[in-house]
C-alpha cells in the first residue's frame, strides 16, 4: 500500500536525465522557494535589476542582477565577470548561504561533488522575455557544473548540443525546479523560449526568476 507520505516529497524524486551529464531535479528547491524569493528582493534593493546590452547592441529582454564574489556583465565592450556592479561601482551583494548550500546540494545530487559557486546570476523574465541559444563559456574553470534554479512562472527550457545547429530538447521548468549540467555537456547550447502570455505563479504573478550558479575562476 502506498503511504500518503510518499506523495509530494521533492527530494525523494530521482533526477531526470536531459543530456550527457545534465539533469533536471524536479521540485528540488520547492521548500526553499519563499526564502529564495525574499532574498532576491533584498539583493535587488542593493543591485537593482537592469536590462543589459550585448556587444552587438541588442538589449536583453531578461532583466539581470547578480550576487556573490562576481557578477556577469555585458556591455558594448563584451561579456565578462566583474567583482563590482558597474551601476554602483560597489561589490555585488554577498551570496546568501541558503543559495550556495542549495546549489552545492543540487550539484551533488547530479553527481558533481564539492561545487563552490562564486557567482549567482539572477534573471527576471516578464511576458515575452526569452534567452536565445547560447553557451556559458565566460568561466575559466569548466570542470565545475552550472546549477540553474527556476522560480515563479513556468517556461520552456531548450537544451541542445555542442553546436548551435544541434537539435534541442524542450523541458518545462516550473517553480522550484533545478537543472544541473556539466562534464560532457558543460558547454552545450541552451536557452529559454519566450515566457508565455498566460504563464504565472501565485508567488510571483507573471514573472519568472532564474538563478544560475557558476564557478568563475
Ligand atoms: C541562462 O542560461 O543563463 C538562463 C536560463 C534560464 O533562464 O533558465
Ligand atoms: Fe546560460
Amino acid at each position: 500500500m502506498q503511504g500518503l507520505l510518499d506523495l509530494g516529497a521533492p527530494d525523494a524524486q530521482t533526477p531526470e536525465q536531459i543530456g550527457s551529464d545534465a539533469w533536471l531535479l524536479k521540485g528540488f528547491a520547492l521548500r526553499d522557494a519563499d526564502a529564495l524569493l525574499a532574498a532576491i528582493e533584498q539583493i535587488a534593493t542593493q543591485a537593482p535589476f537592469r536590462h543589459q546590452v550585448t556587444p552587438g547592441g541588442y538589449t536583453m529582454s531578461a532583466a539581470m542582477s547578480s550576487c556573490g564574489a562576481y557578477g556577469w556583465v555585458t556591455d558594448r565592450h563584451g561579456y565578462r565577470y566583474s567583482p563590482q556592479d558597474p551601476q554602483s561601482n560597489l561589490p555585488w551583494p554577498a551570496m546568501p548561504t541558503l543559495f550556495s548550500e542549495l546549489a552545492e546540494r543540487a550539484a551533488r545530487s547530479a553527481g558533481f561533488a564539492h561545487f563552490e559557486p562564486e557567482a549567482c546570476l539572477i534573471n527576471r523574465y516578464t511576458t515575452g522575455a526569452r534567452m536565445g541559444l547560447h553557451q556559458d563559456k565566460d568561466e575559466q574553470d569548466l570542470s565545475a557544473p552550472i546549477v540553474s534554479i527556476s522560480l515563479g512562472a513556468p517556461i520552456t527550457f531548450l537544451f541542445g548540443g555542442p553546436n548551435r545547429s544541434d537539435p534541442t530538447s524542450r523541458w518545462l521548468l516550473e517553480h522550484g525546479d533545478v537543472v544541473v549540467w556539466g562534464g560532457i555537456s558543460r558547454l552545450f547550447f541552451h536557452g529559454v523560449a519566450p515566457l508565455g502570455k498566460k504563464a504565472s505563479h501565485p508567488a510571483t504573478g507573471l514573472m519568472r526568476y532564474n538563478l544560475t550558479f557558476r564557478k568563475v575562476r
